[in-house]
């Protein structure tokens, strides 16, 4: 018999649990030996902000962010060495400039030569949020933004130019269990209403693949389609929020009915076909330590709208970050950005990404713990007023704070509150607190970092606390209740 055929017979090809990682470590950083005691000390010291817990006393895993703690590939880390760090168009911007159109599409980077901008390079995501609406926010009043789900730094951006965000969840995303997979889609009912009412304020319509705030939930096709649809029959121009882009796109082609047999890469850049524009942090699927973009469709609603705006972000770019040719970027950052978008839409690659989150997501299930179902793309969501049920936490006590630190000090693990506190608000006139409708920790995962035996430790870190969770206290804010952007700032003790 002939080993091919022996081969073929046994279950070997498809399951995640025969199967290696499709890499292996290229070099390994060790972690300090730091107890519990000095942990809780230090977390003291900082007030039970994480943001603010040295990374270097972690010697569990850092789920506090997916951005900007990719482990770069050997072949990255080779590009490096060929940045070229000239003024004036250096290489790198010519290499990004055709990946960037064999990514997304023909119309978002015109050549320097062309006079007619259209692809801007920033040092990360927020600053080309902060470029868009700067100066959308200067073309009237009274406008509203809509999305799926707006990230923070976009809401902030938004309010900070006096727009309103509006964010339009799915309904199934606070259904418990309900098995809809595409959980981040924009609810296309509540778009209709608002579309009818205010189309004369809205500057532009925002779709964030994944959604982040949404639970890193996927955003399907259809809705992708639906929304261009109708808010294009208004003339009004659609953009993503697209720094997980290939991870929907991944989403998309095993979910979704029709395009099981597409090419990542085909579905890339139907997503794309869509929208009139992106704003893109690299820090996500990128696959760099920092990097960030904004890009505009040549002839797209968006620029027929807005016929100045290249101008004025080509101006705002070279006043605040650089030369339109590298932008807030380094030659180098730029090559590992240039090859990091190679990596990114490879098949074996996303699958082993995001299996590996949803593994860890039903590990979590699988221990009781009450995870958001199903697992999104980069992140696992633990649902915090699920968590304390049956105990005597009270919203204003902030459960998801109390647990991050908790979970930090005792078994090393750093996660963040995405709920009451983040996406929350102080009423200085009524005194008391306006409780958004989501409440999670969210544990995202950065890629290319983590084995499974180190996701399994943080899923019994977790079971060992729920078990004892009458016995993590409520938290007093203690500095920052009524800032802006509170989660980055604020101090909190237990009571
Ligand atoms: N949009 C989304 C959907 C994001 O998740 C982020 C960042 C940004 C925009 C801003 O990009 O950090 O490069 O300025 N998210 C990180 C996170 C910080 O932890 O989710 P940035």
């Amino acid at each position: 018999m002939k080993l091919r055929e022996i081969v073929k017979q046994l279950p070997c090809e498809n399951s995640l649990s025969v199967q290696a990682r499709p890499y292996y470590n290229h070099s390994v950083s060790f972690n300090q030996t730091i107890s519990p005691q000095e942990r809780a000390d230090m977390l003291d010291r900082v007030g039970l902000n994480v943001f603010f817990f040295p990374s270097d006393m972690i010697t569990g895993c850092d789920m506090l962010s997916d951005s900007g703690v990719t482990t770069m590939t050997d072949d990255q880390w080779a590009a490096l060495h060929q940045g070229d760090e000239a003024y004036g168009s250096n290489r790198g911007y010519f290499l990004l400039r055709e990946r960037v159109l064999e990514v997304f599409g023909e119309a978002f980077f015109n050549h320097p030569e062309a006079g007619n901008p259209n692809a801007f390079l920033f040092h990360q995501g927020r600053a080309c949020e902060n470029a868009l609406f700067v100066h959308l926010g200067r073309t009237g009043e009274g406008m509203v933004i809509p999305s799926n789900g707006h990230f923070d730094t976009t809401h902030a951006n938004i309010i900070a130019n006096r727009i309103r965000p509006v964010n339009l969840f799915s309904p199934a995303l606070t259904v418990d269990r309900s098995d809809e997979v595409f959980k981040g889609n924009m609810d296309v009912s509540e778009l209709k209403k608002l579309m009818d009412k205010y189309h004369d304020q809205v500057p532009l319509v925002y779709l964030t693949i994944t959604n982040n705030t949404g639970g890193g939930q996927p955003v399907s096709m259809k809705n992708i389609e639906e929304v261009a649809e109708l808010v294009h029959d208004y003339n009004i121009p659609l953009f993503f929020d697209a720094c997980r882009f290939a991870e929907n796109a991944w989403f998309i082609k095993h979910y979704e009915k029709g395009y099981n047999k597409e090419r990542i890469e085909t579905i890339v850049q139907k997503m794309f076909s869509k929208v009139d524009g992106f704003t893109i942090s690299f820090k996500k699927d990128g696959l760099v330590n920092m990097g960030g973009g904004m890009f505009f469709k040549n002839n797209g609603y968006f620029v027929k709208k807005y016929p100045q705006m290249p101008e004025a972000i080509l101006d705002h770019q070279i006043l605040t970050e650089g030369h339109p040719t590298y932008g807030g970027l380094s030659g180098r950052d730029i090559m590992a950005l240039y090859v990091g978008l190679n990596t990114i839409v490879r098949e074996e690659y996303l699958t082993y990404r995001i299996r590996q989150v949803q593994d860890f997501g039903e590990n979590m299930d699988r221990n009781g713990l009450p995870v958001l179902k199903p697992v999104g793309g980069h992140a696992v969501y633990l649902d915090v007023n699920r968590f304390y049920h049956g105990t005597e936490m009270k919203p204003e006590e902030f459960g998801g704070i109390g647990l991050c630190a908790v979970l930090l000090a005792a078994y090393g693990h750093r996660a963040c509150e995405l709920g009451y506190f983040t996406f929350g608000q102080y009423d200085q006139k009524k005194k008391k607190e306006i409780f958004p409708r989501v409440n999670f920790v969210r544990f995202a995962v950065p890629r290319l970092r983590y084995e499974k035996q180190d996701l399994d430790a943080v899923v019994l870190s977790l079971a060992s606390l729920y078990e004892h969770k009458e016995q993590i206290p409520g938290v007093e804010v203690i500095y920052g209740r009524d800032l802006a952007l509170r989660h980055f700032k604020a101090r909190f003790r237990f009571k």
